[in-house]
Formats: structure tokens, sequence, C-alpha cells
């Protein structure tokens, strides 16, 4: 059958995505190239936010009108449950977040006719709530010069406002063997970047000798993961950080808010003075150390000195660069409890605030490497500009350059930054 995946959401869905569709693939189906050719789509759901949910179950309904054969997966399958055959009769079957290497027997049982539309809920869908999915290990799509490993599933986290525990389960941490193995292996395949996924991987027990051994395996020049805590932002870190330059100069550290008291209600286990002085202790070993993060507005009883204890966190903290989500209450999640009071105008307001002000942040930060030279790996023809090449640097920033083709997919080169905007970096090829 040929067969396309739309995947909304985090890394974790886009690696699972790449694990479907590998396993769908050695079942004997074909990738389509485009959704017109695809005789059955698979959506891959999130739910983090309710808009996210919306979007997926509306693009699955489109796909059912369509006349295509079409599954679900991923976070809103999780927690529409049965519900969600009841909003779309037609889903072909739908598995959870944690059930997805279930699916090429799903699609085997409808080619063979063995399920239908018509066949009981039952038979065609499956929670797997708490399971671990077997195939854990990467799927590549062909000639991949970067790939994600999984190295833990699930969260027992539970900050407040968050449906993730609810929908990816109890954590489980996979064995370092099984993990280093399987980074080795990647290697053998030609993979130069390996980015290592957890909802917070720095709960990982032994996470920084897990780094290190992983540094260790030849043919892997790059080491990301994500996401990352405070918590973990150890003098133990940053001496991995000291030793291996494979390890790359960024972090995914989400904050989601600048007041203590907020902090404290959502369950974050850190205070601003503790977040900052993570911040600080990257920073003081690298001054262009890249730190990103996640900022929630509109948070239940948000007022506005809470408002602007985020806004100036953010300016302390430098960011390069920052998500901002507007407040979405999630059934089931504490927060969902307080009434969600701040109103929709004004967490516009604070959005826009928010993003003006890091688009100077964003353009400060990069100004300052311009005239610096960046080691870059090569991604391919910029999408704009097909005369330029794009690429990453260690700090995860996009880098530009005019480029007459003969650079190599999966290569480094040397870029020497001559100007900056605030999500991008333009530079010419230093002759090495
Ligand atoms: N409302 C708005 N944003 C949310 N996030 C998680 N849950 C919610 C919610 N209920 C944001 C957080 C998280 C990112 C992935 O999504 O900032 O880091
Ligand atoms: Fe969305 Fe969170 Fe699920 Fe990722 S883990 S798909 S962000 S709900």
């Amino acid at each position: 059958m040929k067969f396309l995946i739309h995947t909304y959401g985090c890394q974790m869905n886009v690696r699972e995505s790449e694990a479907v569709a590998s396993l769908l693939v050695a079942r004997g189906h074909e990738r389509a190239d485009e959704e017109s050719e695809a005789e059955l789509v698979i959506v891959n759901s999130c739910t983090v936010r309710q808009k996210a949910e919306e979007k997926a179950v509306g693009k699955a309904g489109n796909l059912i009108a369509d006349g295509k054969i079409v599954g679900m997966m991923g976070c809103a399958v999780v927690r529409l449950k049965e519900e969600l055959f009841r909003r779309l009769p037609k889903l072909d079957f739908a598995v959870g977040a944690r059930a997805f290497d279930l699916i090429p027997d799903f699609v085997g049982k409808i080619a063979s006719g063995e399920i239908s539309r018509s066949s009981p809920v039952s038979s065609r869908f499956a929670l797997g709530a708490d399971r671990v999915p077997c195939g854990m290990h990467a799927h590549l799509p062909p000639q991949s010069q970067s790939a994600f490993v999984t190295v833990m599933i699930g969260c027992d986290n539970r900050c407040s406002y968050c449906i993730v525990p609810d929908t990816r389960g109890h954590e489980y941490s996979r064995p370092a063997d099984e993990i280093v193995a399987e980074v080795a292996a990647l290697a053998e395949s030609d993979v130069r970047e390996v980015t290592l996924l957890g909802q917070s991987v720095l709960r990982y027990r032994g996470f920084p000798q897990l780094l290190r051994r992983i540094a260790e395996i030849s043919g892997i020049e790059r080491i990301r993961f994500t996401s990352a805590h405070p918590k973990g932002c150890t003098d133990e870190l940053v001496a991995v950080y000291r030793d291996c330059p494979k390890v790359c100069r960024h972090l995914h550290l989400p904050v989601q808010s600048g007041s203590d008291r907020l902090l404290a209600e959502m369950g974050r286990r850190y205070t601003r003075a503790e977040y900052l002085a993570a911040v600080k202790k990257l920073r003081d070993f690298d001054p262009h150390f890249a730190i990103t993060t996640d900022v929630i507005v509109g948070y239940p009883g948000e007022s506005e000195e809470d408002f602007e204890a985020t806004r100036s966190l953010m300016e302390e903290a430098g960011f390069d660069n920052a998500f901002i989500f507007k407040y979405s209450p999630r059934p089931g999640t504490r927060s969902a409890r307080l009434e969600d009071d701040v109103p929709k105008v004004e967490k516009e307001r604070r959005d826009q605030v928010l993003l003006a002000d890091q688009e100077l942040r964003g353009q400060r930060r990069n100004d300052a490497l311009v005239g610096t030279v960046r080691e870059v790996m090569v991604e391919g023809p910029s999408k704009r500009n097909k005369s330029r090449f794009s690429g990453r640097d260690s700090g995860n920033r996009i880098v530009v350059w005019e480029d007459d083709g003969g650079t190599e997919i999966g290569s480094f080169v040397k870029v020497r930054i001559t100007e900056a905007h605030p999500q991008i970096l333009l530079g010419e090829l230093v002759c090495s």
C-alpha cells in the first residue's frame, strides 16, 4: 500500500513517524511522495494544546472525506480514546503514543480485509498506555546524516499544566548499553549527528556518563539532546562539555515563567534564581553557548507583575531563541481545575510583547557572532535561494552561505559570519 505520514507536535513524534514508516516499508508497503499518491495516510497527533489536537483531528477528517484509508497515532489518540471514533466514525484505526509498533499489524488486517470501517471500535483501536514499544531503535529515511535516538519515554514530572504524563505514560529509561549499541549502528550507516530524546533527558541516571560513551563512537561528530531541566545543569555536565567537543553547545531549557510564584504553582521544582544560575554556568563556560526556551503566557492567575517577571528573566537569560505558548487548559491536569482567567486578548498581547523582545534579543545575540568562524554541518541547498547552502552550527543556529554546489551534504565546513538576523546567520566559506 502507498502511504504517507503527517506529523504534528514534537521531535518525539517525528522520530516515531520515522519508525512507523520503516516498519511499513519492511512489510512491503511503499512511501508516497505526495498525498495525492497515497492510499493510506497516518496522522501522528499532538495534544499539548487544544489547537494542536484540533489540527490533527481536522486533518484526519479531511483525509477521510477525500477517500483515503486513515489511521491516527500519537498523543491526541490517548487523550480522546474511543471518543475519537465518535468524532471520526470512519477512521480506520488508531493507536496510542506507546503503541506505534502495532501499526503494521493494523495495516495488514485492513489490506487482508480482516478489519474494516464497519468493524467494532475495539478491533481498530489500541491504547497501550504503559507499554514499552518494541522496535525502539531508530529507523531512518535513506541517506540521513542525522538521527533521533530515544533515551527515555514517558514522564513522571507532573507539571500542573501538562498533559504529557497522561499521554505518554510513566517514565522509562532505556538501558545505556542498548542506546550505545544503537548509536554505533547508526554511525556504521553514515549517520554523523544524533539527537537524544526524552521528555526530560537530564533525569536519565548517569546521563553525563552516557554522553561520554557516545562521544567515543567514531563516525559520530555531533551529539544533541532535548529537553533539559536546570537541575540537570551540573558541574559534571559542564565537564562533559569541556572534555567532549562533539557534545553541541546548545541546550533547549524550557523555563515556562520567570515568576517564582507561578513556577511553584506549576510544580517546576526550580526558582528563577536557580534557573538563571544554570544559564550562567553554561555561559561562563562559553559565552556563545546557545540557550533556547519555552514560555507559557496567560497561565491561570498570571498577573501583570508575574508577566513582567517572565519578561525580565528572558532578558537576563539572553535567550538565543524562544517559543511562546498561550496557555491552553488540558482536561485532567491540575491547572485545568483553576479558572482560565487571563482574557484571550491579553494572552495575545503578552505573546506579542515577548515575541518582539525576542526578535531584538535574537538579533543582538547573533550580532555578536559576526566576524567569527562557525563550524557548520551541511544540510543542503537553501530552500529560498538555490545558489546558497545551509546548515547548522554547534549552537543549532541556521547558517547560510553562497556555494558553487561542491559541498557534500553531511560534511563539515567553516563559515565566517558576515551578516546576522534574529533567526539566521549569513557568511562565506573559509578555505581550510
Ligand atoms: N498550554 C500552553 N502551553 C503548554 N505547553 C505545555 N502544556 C501547555 C499548555 N497546557 C508548552 C510548554 C512546553 C511546550 C512543549 O508546550 O511550554 O514546554
Ligand atoms: Fe505533543 Fe507533548 Fe505528545 Fe510531543 S509529547 S506530541 S509535544 S503532546
